[in-house]
């Protein structure tokens, strides 16, 4: 059995990530991401994903024609993003680097981060240092887009999740624990997946913190930026009480 560390707690699941996000639609976000765009009038060329992962939108983004960098501070994610650049003949410069400490020595149009990937920063003065070391990393007229679960998706145990067919190559169950004094959501993950004839099994401990739109709003404003957005996810409409996912679009 493998256990995630606590430095890297996607370093297990890397391998398999892909195989767990089959039904992703990428496609599509990168469609929103782009509606975002046109909607704030803001065309991006150069394009940083923050919090890339296994680069599975950095690809994609590349391959529409953008020209892209993937970041994320996980080994394990950047060698399959890696791995599938090579795959691709992409262009894709994929790095290992923590958004909060993030320095890249080039600036972006765009900077992106999907998949509420910024929740995995737990302690708010990095999430802080984060949201500012975006703003330093993108041209004037550049977007910084993101998304974030909402307490709420916490509180209902969004992640609460279980697939355990007998027929999937990859079975998992998830178990989720929100802390409402911390604002801190513990999920505990297991995998089951089929190596042949035998069976592997390792588990995962995930933990994003909640923040709330307010807080995020101030930490935006405090980095630089003199104009935020936010929308209940893939929409144009303003988040409500019962928003599971906000997008978050700062401008420059
Ligand atoms: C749910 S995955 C999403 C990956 C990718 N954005 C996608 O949509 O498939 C979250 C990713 O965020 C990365 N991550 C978490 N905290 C990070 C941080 N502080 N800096 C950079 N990457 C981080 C993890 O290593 C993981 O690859």
């Amino acid at each position: 059995m493998t256990n995630s560390s606590a430095s890297d707690p996607f370093s297990a699941v890397a391998t398999y990530y892909d195989l767990l996000m089959q039904s992703i639609p990428y496609l599509w976000w990168m469609h929103y991401v782009e509606t975002l765009l046109d909607y704030f009038d803001r065309p991006a060329q150069k394009v940083l994903d923050l919090c890339c992962g296994t680069g599975n939108l950095s690809e994609l983004m590349a391959m529409s024609g953008y020209t892209v960098v993937g970041v994320d501070r996980s080994a394990a994610m950047i060698e399959q993003a890696r791995r599938k650049a090579q795959e691709n003949r992409s262009s894709v410069r994929y790095y290992v680097q923590d958004a909060a400490e993030l320095e890249l020595g080039e600036t972006f149009d765009l900077i992106v981060s999907l998949f509420d990937s910024l929740n995995n920063i737990t302690a708010p003065a990095r999430f802080a240092e984060a949201m500012r070391r975006a703003y330093q990393h993108l041209n004037s007229n550049g977007v910084f887009i993101f998304d974030l679960n909402t307490e709420y998706a916490f509180v209902r145990k969004f992640f609460d999740q279980t697939q355990l067919d007998e027929r999937a190559p990859l079975r998992y169950r998830w178990r989720s624990q929100y802390d409402k004094a911390t604002r801190l959501c513990t999920v505990q993950m297991e995998f089951w997946v089929r190596e042949g004839e035998t069976e592997r099994y390792f588990t995962e401990v995930h933990t994003q913190r909640a923040y709330s739109e307010q807080e995020v709003r101030t930490m935006l404003y405090d980095a630089g930026f003199p104009e935020v957005h936010l929308f209940d996810a893939y929409t144009l409409h303003p988040p409500e009480r019962r928003s599971d996912r906000v997008f978050y679009v700062a401008l420059r």
